[in-house]
């Protein structure tokens, strides 16, 4: 297994998530988000069969508003500006392939290279927006917190994913 920079190699047409917005993201949308630098789509594959994507995530940059950061978090950070941070944009598992840790291994990666990007160039943490209750429960099991303002908007404090 290799979690990989998506290519045109990749059969973005074949991947089947169970969401029609995320699959038509990664079909229409991720590679040349990639090749712009608007953002960075990264593909799970097989070593076997490396064109299959069992999965994939998307990392952007933004920059939140302090209202956006929990009020615990939120008192270090100078209020009048705008604050660094990464976006989880997309997350998506195949469905044929749900349920074998393939999820948990997409956000390990997505973590790791936001904990890369805050060594290098500073960050509050990592935002995540669920598209419902279910994958809010998925990523509050790895510590992510509810920010307060939007319902489903979750939040990693760069303490915490420098730590995973
Ligand atoms: C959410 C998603 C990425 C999970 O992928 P997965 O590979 O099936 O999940 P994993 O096998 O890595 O699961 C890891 C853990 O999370 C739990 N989990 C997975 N999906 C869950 C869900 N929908 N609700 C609650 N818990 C969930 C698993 O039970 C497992 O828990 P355990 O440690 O107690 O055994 C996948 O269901 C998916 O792609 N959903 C559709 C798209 C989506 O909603 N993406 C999130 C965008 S915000």
């Amino acid at each position: 297994m290799q979690i990989v920079l998506l290519t045109r190699d990749h059969d973005r047409a074949g991947f089947d998530c169970g969401v029609s917005e995320l699959n038509r993201f990664l079909k229409a949308t991720a590679r040349q988000h990639n090749y712009k630098g608007i953002s960075r789509t990264f593909v799970l594959v097989d070593d076997e069969n490396p064109k299959v994507i069992l999965g994939f995530f998307t990392l952007a940059i933004c920059e939140v508003n302090i209202k956006d950061v929990p009020a615990a978090f939120a008192k270090k950070y100078p209020p009048q500006h705008g604050l660094p941070a990464v976006r989880l944009a997309r997350l998506a598992v195949s469905v044929k392939e749900r349920g074998k840790r393939y999820g948990e291994a997409l956000l390990g990666e997505a973590v790791h290279r936001t904990a890369t990007i805050a060594e290098q160039a500073g960050l509050i943490g990592l935002f995540v927006d669920a598209k419902n209750e279910g994958a809010k429960q998925f990523y509050e099991k790895y510590g992510f917190i509810n920010t307060e303002g939007r319902p489903r908007q979750l939040f990693l404090p760069v303490e915490t994913l420098l730590q995973l």
